[in-house]
């Protein structure tokens, strides 16, 4: 058994957090007393073999996201997705997004081409890195023709953890790379500031080291081309630094 999340303090916004750092919405918190607490714990499986996950998240049920979403998208080993033998990192995102839950798989759309190459220029072999998402069923909401993301509540990562969980005893990775609030959050609890401390090891009880780093889809939302790149060149340096502490991908 993992140790759970540290119910960190709630964070209040003081204006000067940048973007990956604000808190996740709280569906509690937003007014509804009677939020009934849902997981996704009944629904895996006893055996946490690649193969079996991926069949059972199929059918989860154990939050709405489920219902308008195509697919669940599990992690998976870019080529190898039925690998069941230990990986060096897993990298966490937040949740799939419109192409990824048409695929049915991980970083297929552009922040995963973005992923590709900042991870081909740390030195990092996607195909020996397990690639997951906090959460496993694309949130969104119409405007025009377009679905658009929507980020998921702090209830709705927490229903999702035991997927999560069950990935890591699949993979024992060495060291886990959470990328964005969503994931750093999940993990290291609401306090944490990706901003802050990305880039340095993080130790959680029952899990392997934990490096933060930024998500690559806030990385194309830049505002300006010099912003890009200098996000990008530290996404680069927290994705060395994570290959330097488990001797590469
Ligand atoms: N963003 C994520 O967090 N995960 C994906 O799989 C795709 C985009
Ligand atoms: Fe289950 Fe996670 Fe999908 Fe919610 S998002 S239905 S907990 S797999």
């Amino acid at each position: 058994m993992r140790a759970p999340a540290p119910a960190g303090p709630r964070h209040i916004d003081e204006g000067r957090a940048s973007k990956h750092d604000a808190a996740l919405p709280d569906a509690a918190a937003a007014g509804s007393m009677a939020v009934a607490i849902k997981s996704a714990v009944e629904f895996v499986p006893a055996s946490h073999s690649l193969q079996a996950l991926r069949l059972a998240v199929q059918q989860c049920r154990g939050c709405e996201l489920y219902k308008r979403a195509t697919q669940a998208v599990l992690g998976e080993v870019e080529g190898d997705p039925q690998r069941d033998s230990p990986v060096n990192m897993m990298l966490i995102g937040e949740q799939p997004g419109d192409k990824e839950d048409i695929a049915g798989r991980p970083f297929v759309g552009p922040a995963g081409k973005l992923l590709d190459r900042c991870l081909e220029e740390a030195g990092i072999d996607r195909n020996k890195v397990y690639v997951t998402n906090a959460v496993k069923h694309f949130k969104w909401e119409p405007r025009g023709k377009i679905r658009l993301h929507k980020r998921p509540s702090i209830g709705e990562v927490q229903a999702c953890r035991p997927w999560l969980e069950a990935e890591l005893d699949a993979v024992h990775p060495k060291l886990i790379v959470c990328m964005g609030a969503v994931a750093a959050q999940g993990l290291l609890g609401s306090s944490f500031r990706v901003s802050v401390s990305h880039g340095t090891p993080q130790r959680q009880e029952g899990y392997p080291p934990i490096i933060a780093t930024a998500h690559p889809a806030s990385i194309l939302r830049a505002r300006t081309p010099e912003d890009r790149h200098s996000q990008t060149a530290t996404f680069i340096a927290d994705l060395r630094r994570a290959a330097e502490m488990v001797g590469a991908g």
